[in-house]
């Protein structure tokens, strides 16, 4: 197929273009390179033998898009490009609601005009909320509590009556829990702008020198060693989870939902054990207080994914360490010199 993949430059978008061309795909990529470098697809392309075509546009411009759609015969999208920052996304809202559901709308509108009706998306396990039992199952009522996962929830209710309204839709509705790691290649990998907010980017670049320590926000939670359980996905398997999703609604219409995680959950300070094993040295942190608005512990449910995709993790919390480790340490500055 020739696949559209939009924000393909980012982190989980170029790792999930390699596996695209690595099964044998077509990838038409298009991001307007806010938060990502157009480097990352020229290292895709050396290590998958081959190339995706690049347009830089934002999804805001209604025009732009359409001549892509123009220009090549696309069969399906996969749609990463966004916004992600919980934090600015409370700060600046109305960007947040204009980029991610104005870009969204163009592209499903341009994809209905080409007869293009099928879709993966990029969701979030941020759209469970505060106030489900954990695991998270795909059927629990959804209810994210920041506009960033409100726009990820209000994307999933549009794909949702959409498909209901047009049976000829082909949808899927991934929610990733928290991917971490890079191409064991360290070729490719997540560039932070500015001061990291996940942990592992931190991690990573107090280990290379460009901080000081890492914060563990909070040593009081009621968990086994006090700090917070997430579900840590390698982006790798990830990817791979977009390619088994697409093969499966290729073939099926209707609004198909996946967890994408390990169904695991791992604490902050397993995870940071777990990345100086990888780096080989101890690394300084501090426990300080609680960040607001997180949640002591979640972690997925896999099973829909098992049983629909065939699709499940394979790669361990000490392979996500060691791949993200090698990637920081040959790139110390991301895809930027310095
Ligand atoms: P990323 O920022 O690396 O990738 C997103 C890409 O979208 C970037 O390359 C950016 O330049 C592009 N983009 C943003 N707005 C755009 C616009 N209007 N037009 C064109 N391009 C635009 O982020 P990522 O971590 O690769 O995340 C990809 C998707 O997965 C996002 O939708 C994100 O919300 C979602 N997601 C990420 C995580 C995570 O922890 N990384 C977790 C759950 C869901
Ligand atoms: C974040 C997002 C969430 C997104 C998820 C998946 C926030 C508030 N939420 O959640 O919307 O779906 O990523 O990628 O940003 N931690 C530290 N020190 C740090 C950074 C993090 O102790 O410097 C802790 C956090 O308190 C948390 C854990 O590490 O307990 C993981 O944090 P993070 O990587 O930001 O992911 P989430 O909180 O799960």
């Amino acid at each position: 197929m020739r696949i559209l993949v939009t924000g393909g430059t980012g982190y989980i978008g170029s790792h999930t273009v390699l596996s695209l061309l690595e099964s044998g795909h077509e990838v038409v990529v298009v991001d307007n390179l806010v938060n990502s470098s157009e480097e990352s697809l020229r290292r895709v392309g050396e290590l998958a033998g081959r190339t995706a075509a690049f347009h830089e546009l934002d999804l805001v411009d209604e025009s732009a898009l359409e001549s892509v759609f123009d220009q090549h015969s696309i069969d399906a999208v996969i749609h990463f490009a966004g916004l992600k920052a919980v934090g600015e996304s409370v700060q600046e809202p109305l960007s947040y609601y204009y980029n991610n559901i104005v870009g969204t709308l163009n592209l499903l509108r341009a994809m209905d005009k080409h007869g293009v009706r099928s879709i993966v998306f990029s969701s979030s396990a941020t759209v469970y909320g505060e106030h489900n039992p954990i695991p998270y199952v795909e059927k629990m009522e959804i209810g994210a509590n920041n506009p960033y996962g409100r726009t990820k929830e209000q994307i999933e209710d549009i794909l949702t009556d959409l498909g209901a309204a047009d049976e000829r839709w082909h949808i899927a509705l991934l929610r990733y829990f928290n991917p971490v790691g890079a191409h064991p290649s360290g070729k490719i990998g997540e560039d932070p702008q500015g001061i990291p907010n996940n942990l592992v980017p931190f991690i990573a670049q107090v280990a290379v020198g460009r901080r000081e320590k890492l914060m563990v926000f909070g040593g009081d939670y009621d968990t086994p060693d006090g700090t917070c359980l997430r579900d840590y996905i390698h982006v790798v398997d990830l990817a791979q989870g977009h390619v088994a999703a697409l093969d499966y609604v290729s073939a099926r219409p209707g609004v198909h939902r996946w967890n994408l995680g390990s169904g695991k959950g791992t604490s902050v300070l397993e995870m940071l054990h777990a990345f100086e094993q990888a780096v080989g040295r101890p690394l300084p942190y501090e426990i300080t207080g609680r960040r607001s608005g997180d949640l002591p512990a979640f972690w997925a449910d896999a099973s829909s994914a098992l049983a629909d995709l065939s699709w499940s993790t394979t790669k361990s919390v000490e392979q996500m360490c060691e791949d993200h480790w090698r990637w920081q340490k040959n790139n110390p500055f991301g895809y930027r010199q310095s």
